[in-house]
This record gives C-alpha cells, structure tokens and sequence, in this order.
C-alpha cells in the first residue's frame, strides 16, 4: 500500500477508536467546504492534541493567528475553563465570517474573540487590549510571518507559555536549500531565528496522517 494510504488508514483508525464524533466540528467542516474555503484546518487527532496542550498547560487566555472556519478554535475554545478566552486573528472577511457562524453554532462564542484583518496590523491593539499574558499560541496563519509572530508571541506571553507553530515540515520542503516557497522560506527563517534566540526552547514533530507530511514546532518560553 502506497504510504499516504496506510498514514490515512491509520489516522482513521485512531480516529474511530479514540474521538467521539461531533456534530458541530463536522457541521463547521462541511459549512467550510460549501463556502469554497482551502481544507487546510488541522486534523482532528490534531486539534484534538492542541486541546491537549491547553488542558496539560492550565491555560485560561489562548492567542491563534490564522482562524480560517475555526475548526481548531472550537477545539481550543472546548479545552478552555468557563471563564477562558481565545482571541482569534483572521485576515480574509469571507473566512471569518463563516468562523463566525460556526462558533456560534458550536455555541462557544462567548469564550472566543475573533479579529478581523492582517495579524501584523491586529497585534498591537490585542497588546493594548490584554495587559495579562497568553498562556498558550497557535500560530497557523501566513507562514512568510512566521519570525514576526514568534517575536510578537514573546511579548504576549510569560515565562512557560507554550507556543504551537503548524505546517512546518510541509512534506519534506523545509529541507530545500534553494528554490524553496516564500511559505517554506518563513519556516526555514523561523528555524534560524530560533536557533540565537535563547529565551525560547523548541522541538519540532513531524506528523503523518490523513493531511499528509508535515508538523508542528513547540516553543516553550523560558528566562
Ligand atoms: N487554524 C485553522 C487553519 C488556518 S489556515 C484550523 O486549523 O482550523 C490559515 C488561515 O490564515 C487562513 O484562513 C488565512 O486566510 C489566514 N491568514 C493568512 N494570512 C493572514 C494574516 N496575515 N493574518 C491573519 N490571518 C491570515
Ligand atoms: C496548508 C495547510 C495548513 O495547515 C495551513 O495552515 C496552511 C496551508 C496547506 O495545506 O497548504
Ligand atoms: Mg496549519
């Protein structure tokens, strides 16, 4: 069997024996397919990973760059305690305002705040908006940005905020050393910028499964 058959038959394996079916993440993946969106969310064994993350974290306050139809937010929302909060940053209008109903239908769009523009622009007014620190940050937006997202994620954390970077191995295209896409060339930036940058500790892992070859990086915020 080819290799992306057996990676997929395995996630699905998992899937069906570990994730309760949901009829809300499957509503707003269907909602996000008849509006044309890009199937880029995470999986569910992936979001469901992320929600891990934020419950073995104890966050409260979650930060994530890049929304699409919330898929992931309503994943990181569900992990969050009554009184926690995800900010979410959008840049297409059409995206977010199928986001938008989906977390309304998924009823947890009291615990979320979804913003609207491009994550560079939007940052300094959630800094001026949120004097208390992120707990945990999932960057999943443009990858070009990546470095200044990772910086903008030291100033709205704290020392053990946990920072979650997605799509970083992209099928094996970090490893091109010229001709890569500007998308890989953010990642490749971020490697680098990560290597001198003492304050932060990372591993990446590479993920197999029915969305193909890539990974996450983890950050963890030192002193
Ligand atoms: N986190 C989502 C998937 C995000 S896909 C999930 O797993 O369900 C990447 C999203 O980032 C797209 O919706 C894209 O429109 C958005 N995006 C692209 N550039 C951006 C920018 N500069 N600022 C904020 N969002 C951006
Ligand atoms: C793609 C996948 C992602 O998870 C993402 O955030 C952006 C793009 C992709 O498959 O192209
Ligand atoms: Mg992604």
């Amino acid at each position: 069997m080819a290799t992306q058959a057996i990676w997929s038959d395995v996630e699905a394996y998992f899937e069906q024996a570990l994730i309760v079916p949901d009829a809300h993440l499957d509503a707003a993946l269907a909602r996000a397919t008849a509006a044309g969106l890009p199937p880029h969310q995470v999986s569910a064994s992936q979001g469901k990973f992320l929600a891990f993350l934020v419950q073995i974290q104890g966050a409260r306050r979650v930060l994530e760059l890049g929304t699409l139809a919330a898929y992931s937010t309503i994943w990181l929302a569900r992990a969050l305690p009554d009184d926690g909060r995800v900010v979410t940053v959008e840049y297409d209008p059409h995206h977010a305002e199928i986001a938008h109903q989906n977390l309304t239908d998924a009823g947890v769009l009291a615990k979320v705040e979804l913003r609207v523009g491009a994550a560079l622009d939007v940052l300094p007014q959630i800094a001026a908006d949120n004097p208390v620190p992120f707990d945990f940050i999932f960057i999943d937006a443009d990858k070009r940005n990546n470095v200044a997202y990772v910086e903008w994620a030291l100033k709205l954390g704290r020392v053990g905020t946990v920072i979650v970077v997605d799509n970083v191995v992209r099928n094996g295209a970090i490893l091109a050393t010229d001709g890569a896409d500007e998308s890989t060339r953010g990642v490749q930036a971020l490697v680098e910028f990560l290597a001198d940058e003492k304050r932060l500790d990372g591993v990446a892992l590479q993920v197999v499964g029915s969305k193909g070859y890539d990974g996450f990086i983890l950050l963890r915020i030192g002193d």
